[in-house]
């Protein structure tokens, strides 16, 4: 009979080698351990033993049963896994994973932050969400001031409680209104004046917002930086030569810009610069809107107005003040003909940075 216990232990164990499926399994199991299974049979024989035998056998004959319950169990558990797609193949090679990278844009805004401290300027940081008084009203631009439609603005219609001196509340289309998207870097220089003192060298990088149908060089949400050096004698020979030193270590190549006078309240006098479309070369192409030219920055000696508001002294101090483009001097930069492509999320376009 022991002989016989371990033959049947043997077949199981060679069917159950060859069985794949949660079925066949099923199947091989009554056949073996159900109640008319060939092993249940066996064990039922046990009892017409002799006492010795009996307990010899019988022992032997629990402990397969055992190991075979606990083997079928095993099996059912790795079948289930490979039905279920949870099945790991190890030896198959691995998948890398993909890196992210910076945007082209915040690429060039750290080449700028590397270039400005380079030149003993501070980088700051300001408010998305602005007050009324720190985008316009400090800036030169009081209420009803015709400048005010230069920049296209977001009002926000349920105003925050932040406010500054002289702020005053005020209503625009019948709705209180005190905050604004900044559509500008500009209120910057009034919140580093108040901060630093003079004398002053910082730039401020930001996010600003315009109101505007978008198109290939006008976008409703772009990037600035703002740029502020006051001191005692400054003047319009510095401003020219932190611009240059800008540009040329933006461009590392030689570029052709025109520098013509541009109306800023803040600003008196005002300049503005335009480079010469690096897309076209010139030739006139819709990147340019047909000129051949693009503007990229504002700037000027500051008025003294502003120095006033920020809390110095304008006949001790002057400065000047500039605020860029940066969307547009990426464009220039890798010749992107159009500047919606930076906003637009499309992998192909940011791959190739
Ligand atoms: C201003 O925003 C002034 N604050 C600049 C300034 C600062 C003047 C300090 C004097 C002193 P303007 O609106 O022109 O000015 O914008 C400055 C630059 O931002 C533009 O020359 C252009 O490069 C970029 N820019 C403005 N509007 C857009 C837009 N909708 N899409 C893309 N770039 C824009």
């Amino acid at each position: 009979m022991k002989e016989e216990i371990i033959k049947i232990k043997e077949e199981i164990l060679d069917e159950l080698k060859r069985v794949k499926e949660s079925e066949a399994l099923a199947k091989l199991e009554t056949e073996y351990l159900g109640r008319k299974g060939k092993l249940t049979i066996f064990l039922r024989q046990i009892t017409n033993l002799g006492d010795e035998e009996k307990q010899e056998i019988g022992c032997l004959a629990n402990q397969i049963k055992k190991e075979m319950i606990s083997k079928f169990k095993e099996v059912k558990g790795v079948i289930s896994n490979v039905s279920k797609d949870v099945f790991v193949d190890v030896t198959l090679p691995g998948e890398k994973s993909t890196l992210g990278h910076l945007h082209p844009v915040t690429l060039v805004q750290h080449e700028l932050e590397d270039l400005f401290k380079s030149m003993g300027f501070m980088i700051l940081d300001g408010p998305e969400l602005e007050s009324d008084y720190y985008n316009f009203e400090a800036l030169n631009i009081p209420e009803h001031h015709p400048a005010r439609d230069m920049q296209d603005t977001f009002y926000i219609e349920e105003p925050g409680s932040e406010s500054g001196p002289g702020e005053q509340k005020r209503v625009y289309a019948g709705k209180k209104s005190d905050m604004v998207m900044r559509t500008h870097t500009s209120p910057m220089q009034i919140r580093a004046m108040l901060k630093y003192g003079a004398p002053l060298r910082c730039v401020v990088p930001g996010r600003v917002f315009r109101n505007e149908a978008t198109d290939a060089v006008h976008e409703h949400t772009l990037h600035q930086i703002e740029g502020l050096m006051i001191d005692e004698n400054i003047s319009i020979t510095n401003l020219i030569a932190v611009l240059k030193e800008m540009l040329s270590g933006i461009f590392n190549q030689s570029i052709t810009i025109r520098v013509r006078p541009g109306y800023f309240p803040f600003v008196e006098p005002g300049l503005e610069v335009d480079m010469q479309c690096m897309i076209c070369g010139g030739e006139k192409c819709p990147s340019c809107k047909n000129s051949g030219w693009l503007e990229m920055l504002g700037s000027g000696m500051i008025h003294p107005n502003v120095l006033r508001a920020g809390g110095i002294d304008p006949d001790k101090y002057s400065g000047f003040a500039f605020g860029m483009g940066i969307d547009r001097l990426v464009m220039m930069k890798y010749k992107i003909n159009d500047i919606r492509l930076f906003n637009s999320g499309d992998l192909r376009f940011l791959r190739q940075f």
